[in-house]
């Protein structure tokens, strides 16, 4: 066991790590029409009337000023498979969409090929969360795919495992 103050931000970090996570990767489209990505693993569901989800950016990303003005963004949850994705769309100073193609959804939202569900939002509010904005979206469409999810823990990828309730 260990207990620690959160006075530094790596133990902090550390103790969040806990929490298993999926990992999405959320896109929008910038003012010009180009593609940005990033990965995240700050998605949660959040009301289902109004059908609600959010997602927190930090302000020190190089996707702010776009998600910022974004109308839609869509939120691709990862297959188990793509743990490559991931990594990719984490990489910083890099064109994430070079190599990776997109259609349009709703809203002109770029939409990625292959993932476990995606949701396509309409930007509903955003609200201060400290060194993060944590951004609402109103759900407009849902996909779902079969497959397993992506799993973020304590710093790695993992996948899940089903357990019987006794
Ligand atoms: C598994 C995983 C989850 C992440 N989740 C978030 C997140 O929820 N919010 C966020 O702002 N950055 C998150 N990041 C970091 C971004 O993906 C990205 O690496 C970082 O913002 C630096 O790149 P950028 O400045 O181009 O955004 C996550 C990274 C990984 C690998």
């Amino acid at each position: 066991m260990t207990t620690q103050t959160t006075d530094t931000a790596q133990a902090l970090r550390n103790a969040f790590g806990h929490f298993a996570t999926g990992v999405t990767i959320i896109t929008a489209m910038d003012a010009q029409g180009a593609a940005v990505g990033v990965t995240a693993n700050s998605f949660s569901s959040l009301s289902l009337d109004p059908p609600l989800v959010l997602w927190s950016l930090a302000k020190t990303s190089s996707t702010y000023s776009v998600f910022e003005k974004a109308t839609h963004f869509a939120i691709h949850v990862l297959d188990a498979s793509q743990t490559s994705v991931a990594q990719h769309f984490a990489k910083r100073g890099t064109d994430r969409f070079a190599s990776i193609g997109h259609t349009p959804g709703t809203g002109g939202v770029p939409l990625l090929a292959d993932f476990h569900a995606c949701f396509e939002c309409e930007t509903h509010s955003m609200t201060d969360g400290g060194d993060h904005t944590i951004l609402i979206g109103r759900v407009m469409r849902t996909t779902e795919r079969p497959g397993e999810p992506l799993l973020f823990y304590r710093g790695q990828f993992a996948r899940a495992a089903t357990l019987t309730a006794e």
